[in-house]
């Protein structure tokens, strides 16, 4: 398999990868290629585990090489339609092609062999070239499609199914206070939810007040915690209430469930679990929850296997919990999930 993720984490995926059995025979920036066959029965029936680092996982790619564009093109279009004879294709497909990073010019090369393999499609089965979506699929999912990677100018992979973790660029708001804004965006997509038209939200660690902005947006009620100031998007906001309190010692009313907890502190990890998220979640003071745990300064792979392992307050009280490191993540993981 060919599991893609943000360039500069390929260490860390390789080092997930391999605690899952998957053994790393070749990497490069924002990518790792497992050897096949080591992991038996990743297939519909036994899907590939919940991973953190991946944004993409090629399933049973080929792998093709060529000197020039058009023969580039000529192989992974041959490679689709021997693939796709006997397939019905009734609705859009996903259609992508991506490349390392790093390699200076390698993008452009690619865009031109998308478009050669697209005229190419167009020609050969035109009713299903109409259908191609070139973008990735929003949210978890895991569908049949054309997924093109290159490893570099002359070699790539082709397969016809992938997993998508659900990280995707999101784009900005010129009224949001903060770069995180982006990352409550992305969590929102990876727990295929997002706040309601009033419902209720703590954030805490809230200022400059971009993921308070966010959930206001969509007609939550948000009650800030952060000694900090709001600002943008976020100050004066009607739908936010600022509380200049301490976030580990901030309590609901009595019978008060959010709807959301929102938390992104920067502080020690276990720190935050034990005395943040332990309370609120064994309590059940919230429905569902986007925390951000840094690991800027901890062993990244020791904190995932913690955060996972059966005893953690995340898998003993919720449920759908997902760890990702998002696209706009930087050394720090995000974890999604609701309330058992
Ligand atoms: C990374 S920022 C949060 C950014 C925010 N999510 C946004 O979208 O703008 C972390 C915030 O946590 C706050 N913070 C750190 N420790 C805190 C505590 N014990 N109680 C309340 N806020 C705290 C800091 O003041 C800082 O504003």
């Amino acid at each position: 398999m060919i599991f893609t993720c943000q360039p500069g984490f390929t260490d860390l995926l390789a080092g997930e990868l391999s605690a899952h059995g998957f053994a790393p025979v070749e990497q490069g920036a924002g990518w790792v290629r497992t050897e096949p066959g080591k992991r038996v029965g990743d297939n519909a029936l036994h899907p590939l585990p919940d991973l953190c680092f991946p944004q993409m996982a090629l399933l049973e790619p080929v792998e093709i090489a060529a000197d020039s564009v058009n023969a580039l093109a000529a192989k992974i279009t041959e490679q689709f339609l021997t693939t796709a004879k006997t397939e019905r294709f009734e609705g859009e497909w996903p259609f992508l092609f991506e490349e390392a990073a790093e390699m200076d010019g390698l993008g452009r090369r690619v865009k031109g062999v998308e478009k050669m393999v697209e005229e190419n499609l167009k020609k050969r089965m035109s009713r299903v070239a109409k259908l191609a979506v070139a973008d990735k699929p929003r949210g978890v999912a895991r569908l049949r499609g054309l997924y093109v990677f290159f490893v570099d100018f002359k070699r790539a992979y082709v397969a016809r199914e992938a997993v998508f973790g659900g990280q995707r660029r999101m784009a900005d708001d010129e009224q949001a206070p903060s770069r995180s804004y982006l990352k409550i965006e992305e969590a929102y997509i990876v727990l295929g939810r997002e706040p309601a038209f009033e419902e209720t939200v703590v954030d805490l660690g809230a200022a400059p007040g971009g993921w308070s902005y966010s959930a206001s947006k969509r007609g939550a009620k948000i009650v800030a915690v952060d000694n900090g100031p709001l600002k943008g998007g976020a100050y004066n906001n009607y739908k936010i209430e600022h509380r200049m309190e301490d976030a580990f010692t901030f309590r609901p009313a009595p019978d008060q469930v959010f709807d959301w907890m929102f938390c992104d502190l920067v502080e020690e990890p276990h720190h935050v679990m034990e005395n943040l998220i332990q309370p609120w979640l064994e309590r059940g003071w919230c429905r569902r929850f986007v925390v951000i745990l840094k690991f800027g300064r901890v062993d990244p792979l020791a904190l995932l296997r913690d955060v996972r392992a059966p005893e953690s307050v995340f898998s003993r009280c919720a449920t759908n919990v997902r760890v990702r490191h998002l696209y706009h993540d930087r050394e720090e993981f995000t974890i999604v999930g609701e309330l058992k």
